[in-house]
């Protein structure tokens, strides 16, 4: 299984936060914003992962991620020359893909919740189609909403309905089969001019062979659309990060449970971060680990 971060786009709902910088490089209490979607694919155990931003910004998470290895990934990188659709990503990583499935995930989405990685382990094994991961929502309107009958079939899709049908989000983490780069290089533009995710799930749905996942509500899915919405995602990572005294989307301590990375390597990575309380963190949790 393959993993694609799309991190592209203009950000001008965030201006001006985001005149000089990308989006998904914000900060998101304590780490940049891409940690967040980036965490998801580790959960789940992809490793090999293609990061597509704007020609502007791939040079930012090249210095953020580098290659991977000190995490024990293979990162790539790809530009977006313009923001031409979501299902884009699926042109430019036509090479990256290969013969493999691949997940999608949007850069710019928090997930966060228990079994949340087990959960994406077992979508991704064999995947025939696709599996999209639904959120209920208070505002509908804002994203790309799914339909489902009374045993949980998916019946429909679509793209920011004014008047939606449900009030279940299609959320930013896409699982497919290979088949999906000729789904995407098959697809016309839509009336805004983008290749739609909406509508390459749409091709599946049509199919038959398009199935939707619940998170539910023990689940959190964050919104970073907006400045309030960004805040709010910060302060719950605060929250949550205090209260427990553990960290949400720690890359390096991810990398080291997974076991991509051995605890004398993630102390290491923890020692680099000089004093910072994220550094103390990860040095201990390696810490500990040698002693059990
Ligand atoms: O967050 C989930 C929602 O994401 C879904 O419910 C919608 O169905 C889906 O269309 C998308 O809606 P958004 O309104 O959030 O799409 P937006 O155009 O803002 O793009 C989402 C992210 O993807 C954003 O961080 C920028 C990035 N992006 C977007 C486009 C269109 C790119 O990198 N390249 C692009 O061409």
């Amino acid at each position: 299984m393959k993993g694609i971060i799309l991190a592209g786009g203009n950000g001008t709902r965030l201006y001006p936060l985001t005149y000089a910088v990308s989006k998904q490089i914000l900060p998101v209490y304590n780490k940049p914003l891409i940690y967040y979607p980036l965490s998801a694919l580790m959960l789940g155990g992809i490793q090999e992962i293609l990061v597509i931003s704007s020609p502007r910004h791939l040079g930012t998470f090249r210095d953020l991620l580098g290659d991977g290895s000190q995490l024990g990934l293979n990162i790539e990188y790809a530009e977006q020359a313009e923001a031409n659709g979501i299902a884009e990503a699926f042109i430019i990583g036509a090479e990256f893909i290969g013969d493999d499935a691949v997940t999608l995930v949007l850069g710019d989405n928090i997930f966060h919740g228990p079994g949340l990685g087990r959960m994406i382990q077992a979508e991704t094994r064999n995947v025939d189609g696709c599996v999209l991961f639904g959120y209920s929502v208070g505002d509908p309107e804002r994203y790309g909403i799914g339909e489902v009958d009374a045993d949980g079939q998916l019946v429909s899709l679509e793209e920011k309905p004014t008047s939606p049908r449900s009030n279940l989000a299609i959320t930013g983490l896409y699982v497919y089969g290979n088949d999906v780069v000729d789904v995407a290089k098959n697809l016309r533009p839509s009336r805004r001019g983008e290749l739609e995710i909406t509508d390459v799930n749409r091709v599946y749905l049509e199919q038959g062979r398009a199935r939707m996942v619940n998170l539910g509500r023990g689940f959190a899915w964050l919104d970073t659309g907006t400045h309030d919405s960004l805040l709010q995602a910060s302060q719950f990572v605060q929250t949550l990060e205090q209260r427990q005294g553990v960290r949400i989307a720690c890359l390096e301590e991810i990398a080291f449970r997974m076991d991509f990375i051995d605890a004398a390597a993630c102390y290491d990575l923890g020692s680099r971060l000089g004093k910072t309380d994220y550094g103390k963190y990860l040095m201990e949790i390696s810490r500990q680990a040698r002693q059990d």
